[in-house]
Parts: structure tokens; sequence; C-alpha cells
């Protein structure tokens, strides 16, 4: 049998799950941290306040667990029939081990292995990518992929340029055959290590390895060129998701909602702008959890899933640090 002749497998979103700590920092709680008022941020970027992960001891993975363990309790599916955990994240809890192995233990995924893909605010998109192609390979029938990012982690709430914007989160999604036709349907993802210098952790890695001067030089939190960065997200998030429409002869009127990556809401206005979207259909949390990286994407599914219906036509779009950006159309699977 050529392949020709094999049937198409699509993959599909069949359950989502979320998870935000309690603790939250509020615009008000950051004019007493840093330089800033609470007009201002609201007006730049959208944001009211975020939540932080606050207890001693707990990490990324923690985040994952309990996003992990939501889907599990909400679609009641044994952990023992997942084939494969991704754990998207820019903020595992070591560099090694991976943090995706010790999600899989904590929710009782014993059968399935385990691993991280870190590609920043892009991290879900990019894992929906790989999620997506084990299951029309037919390699894998159930996968949770999670994007959980604890942003405080490495956050110098001495500097108003990022303190104002992150948040810690997770949002999790289970990837299965489509029984209905529905699901995955193209993704447009690009990258260019260009622009790593304009949003990066520098130290930690092996390039600079943590020592006296690394840390002296504050080098283990996340800087940015935000004005940079700006402007590249604003082009390119919104040049991805016009290439995926066009591709998919999708006009501004088929398209039930965006789900853009929650950075700035002035990012998020001028993407849906340029394709010339009613607002209503563009999905919002930033206000209430910043930026959240690898998180936004999933916990917009979870905030919104009573949103949609079988059929229903979606687009993601994302950009973030590598640069890793990107936009995918898929259309939802279940009421
Ligand atoms: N609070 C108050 N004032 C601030 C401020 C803050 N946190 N940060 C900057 N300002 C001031 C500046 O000093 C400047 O004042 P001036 O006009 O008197 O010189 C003014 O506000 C404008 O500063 P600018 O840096 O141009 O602000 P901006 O509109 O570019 O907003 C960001 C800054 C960081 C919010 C914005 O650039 C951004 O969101 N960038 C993208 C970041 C991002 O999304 N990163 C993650 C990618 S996934």
């Amino acid at each position: 049998m050529t392949s020709n002749n094999k049937k198409h497998i699509k993959a599909s979103i069949t359950a989502v799950g979320g998870y935000l700590p309690e603790d939250s920092i509020s615009n008000k709680d950051l004019e007493a941290m840093v330089d800033t008022n609470d007009e201002w941020i609201r007006a730049r970027t959208g944001i009211k306040k975020r939540r932080v992960l606050k207890e001693k001891g707990k990490g990324t993975s923690y985040l994952a667990v309990n996003a992990a363990n939501n889907l599990i309790a909400r679609k009641k599916i044994d952990p023992t029939t997942i084939d494969l955990v991704i754990v998207a994240t820019i903020t595992p809890d070591f560099h090694c081990a991976s943090t995706a192995p010790s999600v899989a233990s904590a929710i009782n995924a014993i059968n399935a292995y385990a691993y991280d893909i870190s590609a920043a605010c892009s991290g879900f998109l990019f894992g929906m990518s790989s999620a997506s192609s084990f299951i029309e390979s037919g390699r894998y029938k159930k996968i949770l992929l999670i994007g959980a990012d604890m942003m405080s982690s490495i956050v110098d709430y001495t500097d108003r340029s990022t303190s104002i914007l992150f948040g810690d989160g997770a949002g999790a999604v289970l990837v299965e055959p489509s029984t209905n036709g529905y699901g995955w349907e193209d993704e447009y993802l690009r990258s260019d290590g260009i622009g790593a210098e304009w949003l990066k952790v520098k130290s930690g890695g092996s390039l600079f390895p943590v020592s006296s001067e690394t840390l002296n030089n504050k080098w283990h939190f996340i800087t940015q060129d935000g004005k940079t960065v700006f402007k590249y997200a604003v082009s390119e998030m919104a040049n991805a998701t016009e290439q995926i429409m066009i591709r998919n002869k999708l006009k501004s009127d088929d398209i039930k909602y965006l789900l853009p990556h929650q950075a700035n809401k002035r990012i998020i206005d001028a993407t849906a702008e340029k394709i010339n979207l009613d607002k209503k259909k563009v999905l919002m949390n930033i206000e209430q959890y910043g930026n959240t990286t690898a998180a936004t994407i999933p916990l917009l599914m979870y905030d919104y899933e009573d949103n949609f219906k079988e059929g229903d036509k979606l687009i993601i779009a994302a950009f973030g640090a590598g640069l890793t950006w990107g936009a995918a159309y898929l259309t939802w699977a279940y009421n």
C-alpha cells in the first residue's frame, strides 16, 4: 500500500486544563518596587496584575503538574494511557534534569516518555507542531502538552522594563487523533537568531556559566530591548497570521477567534488590526495574568473553552525570544 492510500490522521485538542498561583503582584504593588505607575502600565501594556508562585521550594513543575491534574480530572482520563508528555518552558526546575519527566511521574503518566522544549513565548505553538506531527504520523495516540513558566524566577523586580510584564502560570492540552475531522489544520513557524540579543537570560548556560561576575552583573535575570522586540512582534505576529489566512483562504469573517500570545495589549491590537478582525473575536486575559510566556495560549483555551464550539475556526499567533514566532490554524474539535 502506498502512503497515498493511507487514511490521513488529523490531530486535535480534546481537553484543556490550567493553573495559576494564588498570589499576585498588582500595578500598585509594583509602584512600591520600581519607578512606575498603574496608569502607565495599563495604558502601555494592558496589564493590571500578574500571578506569582511565592512559596519557597516550588518551581515550574508545580505549575505544570497542577495544570495537568486539572485537565486529567476534567476530562476523566487515565494518566497511564498517556504516551508522551511535553513541557514547553524557559524556566525549567533545573537546567538538567528536564522538567517534563518529573511532571509525568507526578501525574502518574507511568507509560509516557517526556521531554522539555524551549521556544520561549512560542513554546506552546512549537510544541503543538511536534505533538500534532506525532499524532498525524500514527506514532502516538495521547500526548499531553503543557506550557508552563515561572517567570518570577528570572525577573529582576528592580527592572521596570520587565517586572511590569511577566507572570507565572501553566496551561495544558491533550492532543489525540481527531474523530470528527476537526483539529490542527496548518501552521506557519519561523525563527531568527539575529534577535537573541534583544530578549534573553544571559548567564546560566554554557556561554556564561554562573560566576561571581555573572551574578554581580545580574545576567541571571531576563533582559530585553523592549522597543525593538515590540516592533518585531507587531510586524511578525501580524505577518504570520496573514500568511496562515492566505494559505488557507480564510477571510476575517471566517475566523471565530484569534488566540494571540499575551505579551502586550498593543501588540495584540496591532495584529488584529492588520487582519481586520473584529475586536470581539480577539481573546485576552493579559489584564489579569500578564505575560506567562509558554502558558499564555493554553491558558486562553482554558479560560475561554466554554465559548468554543465544534468546528469553530481558530487562529493562534505567538512571538518570543530566539527570536521565534508563528501562527497556526485549527478547527475546534469538541463542545
Ligand atoms: N513605567 C513608567 N514609565 C516607563 C516605564 C515604566 N515601567 N518604562 C518606560 N517608561 C518611560 C520611559 O522612560 C519613556 O519616558 P520618556 O518618553 O520620558 O523617555 C516612556 O515611558 C516610553 O518608554 P518606552 O521604552 O518607549 O516604552 P514602550 O512604549 O516601548 O513600552 C514596553 C515599554 C517594555 C512595555 C514595550 O516596549 C513592550 O511591551 N515591548 C515588548 C516586550 C515584550 O513583549 N517582551 C516579551 C516578548 S514575548
